[in-house]
């Protein structure tokens, strides 16, 4: 079967743009990205493969302006991570993030976890709630608003990050192995929530992920290696 990205996306604006882009670490000792490129259109779910150890997080984190590359640029929503004036705009509004392991905050209620950035990003109380309840009601997680962090399963706690991440409407979703922690039918569930709310809330899905056959879910299958990304032609 030949499968391309999704045709009616073709023609979407380009959201995230990352071009000949260098990245090591350790003064150079550990050589990462060696020129890696990417175009990524308004509302594509794409997957970016390989090796534990290839580069998958440290591009995220330089799309997500976590770290900056030594050569090449990196662009959100059209403007260039290095040169935003203001770096936290872009992690609480344009971007969203879920991790492998969810970052979230153990001690704190599956609510606080989720309403602190959208405080933080200036929502007001009783919008950030309604939003809150939405998502946890697409999440299946209503029930569990009051729960504490550590009480919850790891596939709830996923749920969460993924509320999290969404709370601030960012048109960008950036995945680190989302279910990477998880066992097969939860990260299956997982995931299929992850696509779900990709396309109802008209996110543009990066997913860096081992998972082969949830890569081939999505509009677009990229592979890095050698520091650089490939995107076959036929899968
Ligand atoms: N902050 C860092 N300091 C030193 N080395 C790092 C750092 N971040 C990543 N690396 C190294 O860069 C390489 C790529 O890491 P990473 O992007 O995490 O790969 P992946 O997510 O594909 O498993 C690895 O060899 C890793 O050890
Ligand atoms: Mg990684």
């Amino acid at each position: 079967m030949t499968t391309t990205a999704n045709p009616d996306l073709s023609q979407t604006q380009i959201v995230l743009r990352a071009t000949d882009v260098w990245k090591s670490f350790e003064d150079g000792a550990i050589t990462v990205l060696q020129g890696a490129s990417l175009e990524a259109r308004q509302g594509q779910t794409i997957a970016l493969c390989g090796p534990s150890g290839c580069g998958k997080s440290t591009l995220l984190h330089l799309f997500g302006g976590l770290d900056t590359p030594e050569r090449g640029q990196v662009w959100v929503n059209g403007v260039e991570v290095n040169r935003q004036r203001d770096l936290l705009r872009l992690l609480r509004h344009e971007v969203g993030f879920v991790f492998q392991l969810h970052n979230l905050i153990p001690d704190l209620t599956l609510a606080e976890n989720c309403l602190i950035p959208a405080v933080a990003a200036g929502t007001e109380r009783r919008a950030a709630r309604e939003r809150l309840e939405h998502l946890a009601d697409r999440t299946g997680l209503s029930h569990r608003l009051g729960q504490r962090i550590q009480k919850l399963s790891g596939g709830e706690r996923q749920r969460t990050a993924l509320c999290r991440a969404l709370m601030n409407r960012p048109r960008i979703l950036l995945a680190d192995e989302p279910t990477g922690s998880l066992d097969e039918k939860t990260s299956a569930a997982v995931f299929d929530l992850l696509l779900d709310l990709a396309a109802t809330e008209g996110v543009t899905l990066l997913m860096a992920t081992h998972d082969l056959a949830l890569a081939a879910r999505c509009d677009r299958l990229l592979e890095m290696h050698d520091g650089t990304i490939h995107e076959p032609s036929t899968r």
